[in-house]
């Protein structure tokens, strides 16, 4: 693996990962929440839920252990991201969605499947990662499947910037992975050169190439849309190295 740190003064310029930002890679479509979202969100929300607050939150305190940190931001209806806690007790999951029924469907099942290493927050990510994730703290973060924001003049909204992947890597424990995918081909080369010259990640894969099918992890809903609809399928695995 290389290390992307001898990059060129106008590429490791980054603009400052803690400024506000204003265009948002979201629409918040609230939709309807089911009488069971509902329930789950007013009677589970203290057994999983972390408020968004502008303050360092200490994972260890809010899982009761020190187990490493899985953070996924996205995560839809949260049905991967449950088969993930189910199958990796060992480890500790952090959600982030801003879609709330989406939320309260998570919250749902993993009250029923008795869940105990999940936190969900219900709050845009970007702002999340700036205000309530320490430094070094994330064994890897996961995005899956993002809004590709398919016009030019909306690829601003899509989330992976060269600044996001500066957020990420400050977040992430040195040799800690940022694993990505998506069905859309022409994000997923914008991803693979976004994350290239992002100074202090390296390519799992080789530089230029997208992870095997080795990358094994449960189809989430959006990938399972996609793949009927005949969408290939590109994961992206980068790695921490400073
Ligand atoms: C295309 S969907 C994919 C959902 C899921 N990962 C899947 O593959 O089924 C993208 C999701 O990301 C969420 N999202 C987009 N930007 C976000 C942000 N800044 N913070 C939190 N969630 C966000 C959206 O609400 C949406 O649920």
């Amino acid at each position: 693996m290389v290390c992307s740190s001898d990059l060129s003064p106008a590429a490791t310029t980054q603009e400052n990962p803690h400024r506000r930002r204003s265009i948002r890679s979201f629409v918040l479509r609230q939709g309807r929440l089911t009488s069971a979202q509902r329930r789950a969100l007013e009677s589970r929300w203290s057994a999983y839920g972390i408020d968004y607050r502008p303050s360092l939150i200490d994972l260890a305190h809010v899982f009761g252990n020190n187990a490493p940190v899985t953070l996924e931001i996205g995560f839809g209806n949260g049905d991967s991201l449950l088969q993930q806690t189910l199958g990796s007790a060992e480890r500790n999951f952090l959600g982030i969605e801003v879609h709330r029924p989406g939320v309260g469907q998570l919250l749902h099942r993993a009250s029923e499947a008795g869940v105990l290493n999940l936190r969900v927050i219900n709050h845009d990510a970007i702002e999340v990662l700036r205000d309530m994730i320490p430094r070094d703290s994330l064994d890897c973060v996961q995005l899956f499947f993002p809004d590709p924001w398919h016009k030019r003049r909306h690829h601003k909204r899509r989330i992976v910037q060269p600044e996001f992947a500066q957020s990420i890597r400050g977040l992430l424990r040195p040799g800690g992975t940022f694993h990505m995918a998506t069905d859309w081909l022409e994000y997923a080369d914008y991803m693979l050169a976004v994350m290239g010259r992002s100074e202090g990640f390296a390519n799992a894969a080789g530089a230029g190439r997208f992870a095997t099918a080795q990358t094994h992890r449960p189809e989430t809903r959006f990938e399972h849309r996609g793949r009927q609809l005949g969408h290939e399928v590109r994961d992206l695995v980068f790695v921490r190295c400073t």
